[in-house]
């Protein structure tokens, strides 16, 4: 298929009509990969059959509006850092087949997945980053764990991040991905829905508290069928299953897995609450037979 990239003025980049030019550049999907840097785009995209992907260059997104800010309080950077890119909101709204409901997704090349509903788009503005310092990819400081690995090919930043209460009586997470190949235009419903609590206690308080958590983290890594991330490698079903049958082992590891497994690679989440801890459980446990039995009758 052709591969093109529409510039209204028909002016090349770097000239006198350069902004214009960007404002209204159109991208067209490329059906075939042409460089590791190409970014991959699934899920529901505008005018393609859904599910099959498609690619975007590196230029063809360096030829979109670029937003530019330093970043003060992102995790994966060490100091103040200039970050610039190409709004999610931008590209949801060129790119995604209902720009309404749509979400999107950003899957890395470990498989963790990082969610951005549409509230969250709103509130925090994320950003495709594109480049760090004025750096492309291979000029880009290494993680800020200490591994040495190579952050790009994108990653995922804010101008600032502030959990913010309107989404969330909890606040939220910032999601900051690095590793970032691939991102999905999917409709929220469907996304949120798979892991959507079961049984007679789905709507209880708890049980919706621990569906919040459970979406902005465990999500990312852990998989039901075909959604979430599969990092971690054990599904949803198995998480569902300790916190039914040993609810002291499922708390202890969401808190300090390390404790449990020398060699565990999830990170612990020494913040939580008893609360949130309780009311993860629970909603797990709505998972298992026993809860589905106890509402024998109920949809
Ligand atoms: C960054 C990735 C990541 C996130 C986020 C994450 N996990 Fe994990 N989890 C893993 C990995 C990887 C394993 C496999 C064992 C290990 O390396 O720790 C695991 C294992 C587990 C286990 C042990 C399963 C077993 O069979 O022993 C439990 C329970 C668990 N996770 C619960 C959770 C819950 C609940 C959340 C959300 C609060 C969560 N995880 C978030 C990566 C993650």
């Amino acid at each position: 298929m052709a591969a093109v990239l529409f510039l209204a003025s028909g002016l090349p980049p770097q000239n006198a009509g350069e902004e214009n030019a960007r404002a209204s550049a159109s991208l067209t999907l490329r059906s075939g990969r042409t460089s590791p840097l190409d970014l991959e785009v699934g899920g529901e995209l505008a005018g393609i059959p859904a599910g099959a992907t498609r690619y975007l260059t590196r230029d063809d997104l360096l030829r979109l509006p670029q937003v530019t800010f330093t970043v003060k309080n992102d995790a994966n950077f060490t100091g103040p850092t200039q970050v610039s890119g190409v709004p999610l909101e931008e590209l949801i709204r060129r790119l995604a087949a209902a720009p309404d409901s749509d979400m999107v997704v950003a899957i890395c090349d470990d498989r963790y997945r990082a969610n951005y509903p549409h509230a969250y788009i709103a509130e925090h503005r994320p950003l495709l980053v594109l480049k760090v310092n004025g750096q492309p990819p291979s000029g880009w400081p290494k993680d800020a764990e200490g591994h040495g690995q190579d952050m790009g090919p994108y990653m995922v930043s804010h101008p600032s991040f502030l959990p913010s209460f309107k989404v969330s009586p909890h606040g939220d997470e910032a999601q900051i991905p690095w590793g970032v190949v691939r991102l999905e235009f999917r409709d929220e419903k469907t996304v949120f829905g798979s892991i959507a609590p079961r049984g007679p206690h789905a709507s209880g308080e708890m049980v919706q508290e621990g569906y919040w958590f459970a979406r902005q983290n465990c999500f990312r890594c852990h998989n039901r069928g075909a959604e979430g991330g599969t990092k971690a490698g054990h599904p949803w079903l198995v998480l569902s299953a300790w916190a039914a049958a040993s609810p002291e082992y499922f708390a202890a590891y969401v808190r300090n897995p390390q404790a449990k497994n020398p060699h565990a690679q999830m990170p612990g989440n020494p913040s939580y609450s008893d609360k949130i801890i309780g009311a993860l459980t629970a909603y797990f446990q709505t998972f298992s037979c026993s809860q589905q039995e106890a509402g024998k009758g109920k949809p």
